[in-house]
């Protein structure tokens, strides 16, 4: 497994690589890895030759300053995970390798920006946009494997692909969860053992609401019912609780036969915020 820190090496890598008629699948992430990271590690190995990770906290894409000084980091133990699952290459650039340029363009993803996580993190998905772009013109990969769980992410990035006529296919993985359904996520590092109990209600909800709107329940007494139960938990505050459709991530309020449905939520748990998300028709 090679560890690459500068673009020049990722280039030269990547020489390597295509003079050995390898195809490269990418993986990009923010490091704090578990099992959520490694299943799309393990699909990007199914699928093509040579798997290259990156490990690297964006700070544009963080709207709360906080939330990126508080990033878990875990990168001795990352590197030893990526090892054993066997890995060709981990890119894991420094700031300055990233950004000695300030990005002075400014990506707006239209109608995504306006809805749940857009609406919530101004600027997030500008600085994922930036971020990835980088990225994938550094690696330059066949394919780039993105998660579920960050459902409007995956709605960014295939905007993103399509407008800018990137070559690379995107492949989306369903999402990890732990044995109580817990989705798996970086942050889940930042709860002690009462917020990781509360944290449950993120899954229960859209379980319960799944269950409800297929039971013929109208959504919008589904979600109230589910607001009464977020607002008995102190310090568990949500943001939103949304049913959308799944492609274009737009609210919608009665299930549907004819487009792909997904539930989203968002909510903080003490100081940390979690998202998760359910399909219900697809
Ligand atoms: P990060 O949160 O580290 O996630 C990296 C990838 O892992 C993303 O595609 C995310 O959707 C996926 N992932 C996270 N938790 C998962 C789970 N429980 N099951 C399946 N996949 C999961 O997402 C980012 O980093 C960043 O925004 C990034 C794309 C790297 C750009 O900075």
């Amino acid at each position: 497994m090679k560890i690459l820190r500068t673009r020049d090496e990722v280039k030269s890598f990547y020489k390597s690589l295509v003079d050995d008629k390898l195809s490269i699948g990418f993986v990009p992430t923010m490091g704090a890895l578990h099992q959520g990271h490694l299943d799309l590690v393990s699909k990007a190995k199914e699928s093509t030759d040579a798997v290259v990770v990156s490990i690297f906290v964006n700070p544009t894409q963080f709207n709360n300053k906080e939330d990126f000084d508080n990033y878990p980091k875990t990168l001795d133990n990352d590197l030893e995970l990526l090892n054993n699952i066997g890995v060709h290459g981990v890119f894991i650039p420094d700031n300055q390798e990233v950004y000695a340029n300030r990005p002075t363009l400014t990506l707006d993803f239209g109608p995504l920006e306006r809805v749940l996580e857009g609406a919530f993190r101004p600027g997030h998905f500008n600085g994922v946009g930036i971020v990835v772009s980088k990225l994938l013109n550094i690696v330059k990969p066949h394919k780039a494997f993105f998660g579920q769980k960050d459902l409007q992410q995956v709605a960014v990035i295939k905007t993103l692909v399509r407008d800018l006529s990137f070559d690379v296919q995107i492949v989306v993985v369903p999402t990890v969860r732990d044995q109580d359904g817990l989705a798996l996520s970086s942050r889940n590092l930042r709860l002690d053992s009462t917020n990781r109990e509360k944290a449950l209600i993120l899954y229960k909800s859209l379980s319960f609401a799944k269950a409800e709107l297929w039971k013929g329940r109208d959504w919008l007494e589904i979600r109230a019912n589910v607001e009464t139960e977020f607002s008995r938990l102190s310090d568990v505050n949500l943001e939103y609780f949304e049913l959308v459709n799944a492609e274009l991530m737009e609210p919608m309020d009665i299930l549907r036969d004819d487009i792909p449905q997904s539930i989203c939520v968002a909510a903080f748990v003490g100081e940390v915020r979690l998202i998760d998300n359910i399909s219900v028709n697809h």
